[in-house]
């Protein structure tokens, strides 16, 4: 992935603080002597404080400057017993921290990071579940299992989407280590390095990371509030460059939360079936939806296979059972080899595990529980949104899914907004994680799966009042 511009004096103050080169209190240079000395812009520098402020190594003192932060611990002379030669990336590790960061030593608020916080994951069913799993299967667990997952389960999968209208042939199920990997294979089988790939934009940084791990292209095309994808702009994308496959979120997209309207899940298949290449589909939010019905797929639309879906039970269950699916229909050949290279089978005990919660319906009504318990956060944080932050701010309602994707007014300092979400003990997912670009510097996500407490929406209402007074 791109570099950010600001790494350029970043890396250098982060590594100074962590020499003890830079003491804890020391003033650090102004935004301005920092834009003259490294050719940047303002809105690059304020990018490259927040991050040092996120990351708690910067406070910033509203018309004084920046500080480095007095309770930083500083190593004294650290022996290094275990020399490391490999070179970490930083913006790697800055984004994994943004989106995974939760339970830090004080009582922060996390709306950052897209997983079902303990007291949502059935914990006790599925302790419970993989006993019976142990006690029925016995060492048969220690063996393989088919290579692309077990049959009992691929049919499972395919029954419960013909519900909701997808046609899948369990011939062409292949079961994967978590949606991660399902991406992985789809998208790696049709593309060679260096092709344009079209994505979402905002885009979830894991398949950001799939992406450039390929060393594909990706073109961003605008979600749309309204009916989930801007076609009009993706059509002139698709005359314009030879496009590989399109890979989309259409039910309660992350980060924004939108679900794409049928006819927009037509026009997709149309278009891709115009210029013939795959639409790799990702459901894995598809079942926690809040309205009557179950959203649909764009496979379920699809007669000419050019539709790959994938899913995984991280988002519905928990994210440590890997376990995930794909339907590679017309491309199951190539996806089978890949999955095959990637690690034989997936762990037999997490697919009898599933087999069980699908079996006697468990699963479902985990769901319905679920779904009900996601929906009353969504709304809670929603009120909250709506009552405390300044007219001017944008609140996606979401229809399903973990998100509601935020924008505050242009005239609100970012940095500085930053600066008191730090304060505040408070954390949300920067806009700017989700793209290449920079246009998304005044969005944010707020993930409504951990524990909505009275604490975490007190501290929201303080976040936003704060914003008015920075306006
Ligand atoms: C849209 C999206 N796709 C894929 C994943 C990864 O899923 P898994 O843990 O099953 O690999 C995530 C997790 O954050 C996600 O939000």
């Amino acid at each position: 992935m791109q570099a950010y511009k600001y790494e350029v004096f970043t890396s250098a103050i982060e590594s100074n603080i962590k020499k003890g080169i830079l003491k804890p209190g020391s003033r650090l240079p102004s935004t301005r002597e920092i834009k003259d000395k490294y050719h940047l812009s303002i809105s690059s520098v304020q990018s490259g404080y927040d991050y040092l402020v996120i990351k708690g190594l910067v406070k910033n003192i509203p018309r004084s400057g920046y500080f480095v932060a007095s309770d930083i611990q500083q190593p004294i002379a650290e022996p290094l017993l275990h020399p490391s030669f490999g070179q970490k990336n930083e913006a790697f590790n800055k984004n994994i921290e943004l989106i995974s960061v939760r339970n830090k030593p004080s009582e922060y608020a996390s709306f950052n990071s897209a997983t079902p916080t303990d007291l949502l994951v059935p914990q006790k069913l599925i302790l419970r579940k993989m006993q019976e799993v142990i006690r029925e299967k016995g060492t048969s667990l220690l063996r393989y299992y088919p290579v692309n997952g077990s049959g009992e389960l691929k049919n499972q999968i395919a029954d419960r989407a013909c519900q909701y209208g997808c046609t899948f042939n369990p011939e062409e199920l292949i079961i994967t280590d978590g949606a991660l990997q399902a991406l992985y294979i789809a998208l790696a089988s049709v593309t060679n390095a260096g092709d344009h790939i079209a994505v979402e934009s905002p885009c979830v940084f894991s398949v950001l990371e799939v992406i450039e791990g390929l060393k594909l292209k990706a073109i961003e095309i605008p979600v749309d509030r309204e009916v989930g994808f801007d076609t009009q702009y993706f059509k002139e994308v698709c005359r314009d460059n030879e496009i590989k496959a399109l890979i989309v979120t259409p039910n309660f997209h992350n980060p924004t939360g939108i679900l794409m309207t049928d006819g927009t899940k037509k026009e997709l298949l149309s278009i891709a079936t115009h210029y013939q290449f795959p639409i790799i589909e990702n459901d894995i939010y598809g079942d926690l939806y809040f309205g009557t019905e179950r959203p649909s797929n764009i496979q379920s639309f699809d007669v000419d296979g050019w539709v790959m879906t994938f899913s995984s039970f991280s988002k519905t269950l928990a994210p440590g059972i890997r376990l995930g699916w794909l339907h590679s229909g017309r491309f199951y050949a190539q996806t089978e080899r890949l999955k095959f290279s990637l690690g034989r089978s997936v762990a037999p005990i997490y697919q009898e595990l599933l087999i069980k919660l699908l079996n006697d319906q468990s699963y479902d009504k985990h769901l319905r529980s679920f779904m009900k318990q996601l929906q009353r956060q969504a709304k809670e944080v929603l009120d909250t949104l709506h009552t405390y932050f300044p007219d001017g701010s944008y609140f996606g309602v979401p229809q399903g899914g973990y998100s509601i994707w935020g924008c505050l007014p242009k005239g609100v300092n970012m940095e500085m907004f930053y600066a008191y979400c730090e304060d505040h003990r408070i954390l949300f997912t920067p806009g700017e994680i989700f793209t290449l670009t920079d246009r998304l510097n005044h969005h944010f996500r707020i993930i409504f799966a951990e524990r909505i407490t009275p604490h975490s929406l007190t501290s929201l209402q303080n976040i936003g009042k704060k914003v008015k007074e920075l306006l």
